[in-house]
């Protein structure tokens, strides 16, 4: 590559511009710096620095773009598709000290906060002044929110509220080259030009360094109903999804979860929260929420009944705190459970909320052909089922070899129901190979010459989303 290597003068230079016990270059925090959850990878920086303020992200990132030394944007390292990852070494800014809460606006429903803040602190802060930030993704215990806008996190309410891009209203950014500005207004209309905003979010720290964050925020609904419908069959359950939104109800939650995702999630915790009768097959994880007790009744009945159509098993409601929290509990421990016990690849494919069945059909298709084992579950009211590939005993010979040719044929299927590769966990590292199953080559250009624009010496977490040449 093009990048310079870090020398001792250069650390010692970020020393006279950030305070020096912010730079750090011990084993320790390099090595934690140096993966995320994304598979067993491990790349190393040359150096971790934390900002404090959008002035010391401006100076380091100037400096960087003039050396040609690489800068890798880090949140809580949550991310499942490398996007933290400093695979050519150099710099990684790590956002944790910026994670101060700017100001809650309740008269207008917005909150403006630095981006290294818990995305669950910042929810529970809001939540305190009776105002929701709806974005519910399964780490929000410890994901930051700077994290979830360079991903464009979604998670299990998304159904209802949106993902994160619809709860961005601007951004104050800083440029590769140091220059800082914001890219929209703090408004729920805004007609005023190329949308600046939506293009950063999501753009997984290629073009800038986000420093602020304006969200807009909704009025907490102060009571749920949650229910766990058990199905025998993984097609039917996948089926009843889009019945249920044809049928009118928009549940705030409408997760799917086949037999294997719950019983590895319950080993995983070491409690059988749910009992599966032995011809469950699948589940459907149903939640609605709103402020009038009746009304909410009267939508899950409506809801239940749109299942009788299909051969469901008995219905489990959650009728305490206590219970719904251990049914949740199941339900967001699945992904690490799932990659727990063995090497693993996971897949975020997302289709039109009624061609869930087929995307599973064809997965299990797959798993069949290329003698896989695939654990699937995801946020279906959303089209978006998380397929994640257990090695197990497979040989590496053809875990290399077959699974790369298995993905493929997966992502040309999904992008024949009209779909994409990823719903939620972005393409970073681990999935650029595959941007060709659903972009043009003209879309793959327009989006290289995007990137072009913003980060000319390409400085700014490179190899990610974009294959190099
Ligand atoms: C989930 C994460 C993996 O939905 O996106 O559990
Ligand atoms: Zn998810």
């Amino acid at each position: 590559m093009k990048y310079n290597k870090l020398r001792p003068e250069n650390i010692q230079f970020f020393k006279t511009i950030i305070a020096p016990d912010r730079v750090l270059t011990d084993p320790e925090n390099l090595l934690r710096c140096a993966s995320d959850k994304t598979e067993d990878l491990v790349f190393k920086p040359s150096v971790v620095i934390q900002p404090e303020n959008t002035m010391e992200v401006s100076q380091i990132l100037k400096y960087c773009n003039e050396n040609l030394f690489p800068v890798v944007p880090r949140g809580a390292g949550t991310g499942l598709s490398g996007g933290a990852l400093p695979i050519y070494a150099g710099v990684v800014m790590d956002m944790q000290r910026m994670n101060k809460i700017l100001d809650i606006d309740i008269e207008n429903f917005q909150v403006t906060t630095e981006p290294g803040i818990i995305t669950e602190e910042l929810r529970q802060a809001v939540l305190a002044k009776g105002l929701l930030y709806p974005v519910d993704p399964a780490s929000k215990g410890s994901c930051f929110i700077g994290g979830n806008i360079a991903e464009n996190s979604g998670g299990t309410r998304a159904v209802k509220y949106g993902v994160v891009k619809d709860q961005v209203l601007n951004l104050e950014i800083v440029l590769p080259n140091g220059e800082i500005l914001w890219t929209g207004a703090n408004t729920l209309k805004n007609a005023t030009g190329y949308n600046l905003t939506q293009l950063i979010v999501g753009s997984e720290g290629t073009l800038a360094v986000v420093t602020k964050i304006v969200l807009k925020l909704i009025k907490a609904p102060t009571k749920d109903l949650l229910v766990f419908v058990p199905f025998r069959s993984p097609e039917e359950a996948a089926t009843a999804v889009h019945k249920i939104f044809m049928a009118g109800y928009t549940p705030s939650t409408l997760e799917f979860m086949e037999r294997k995702a719950i019983e590895v999630a319950q080993l995983f915790i070491g409690k059988n929260t749910i009992k599966l009768a032995t011809d469950t097959q699948a589940a459907l994880l149903i939640e609605v929420d709103g402020t009038l007790e009746e009304d909410l009744m009267d939508q899950m009945e409506g809801i239940i009944t749109v299942l009788d159509q299909f051969e469901t098993g008995e219905i489990l409601f959650a009728d305490t705190a206590a219970h719904k929290e251990a049914l949740w509990k199941v339900r967001r421990v699945m992904g690490e459970a799932a990659k727990g016990s063995s090497i693993y690849k996971e897949e975020d494919a997302v289709v039109p909320r009624s061609k869930i069945p087929l995307l599973y059909n064809k997965v299990k298709e797959l798993d069949k052909a290329y003698g896989l084992n695939t654990i699937v579950y995801g946020h279906a009211g959303d089209g978006n089922l998380h397929i994640n590939i257990v090695k197990n005993d497979m040989s590496n010979e053809k875990w290399d070899n077959l699974l790369p040719k298995a993905i493929r044929e997966l992502f040309v299927y999904t992008h024949q129901l009209k779909g994409t590769i990823s719903g939620e966990h972005g393409i970073g590292y681990v999935q650029k190979e595959y941007m060709d199953t659903v972009f043009s080559a003209t879309a793959l250009r327009l989006q290289r010459e995007i990137k072009q624009i913003f980060d000319p010496n390409a400085i700014l977490n490179p190899g990610k989303i974009l294959k190099e040449n």
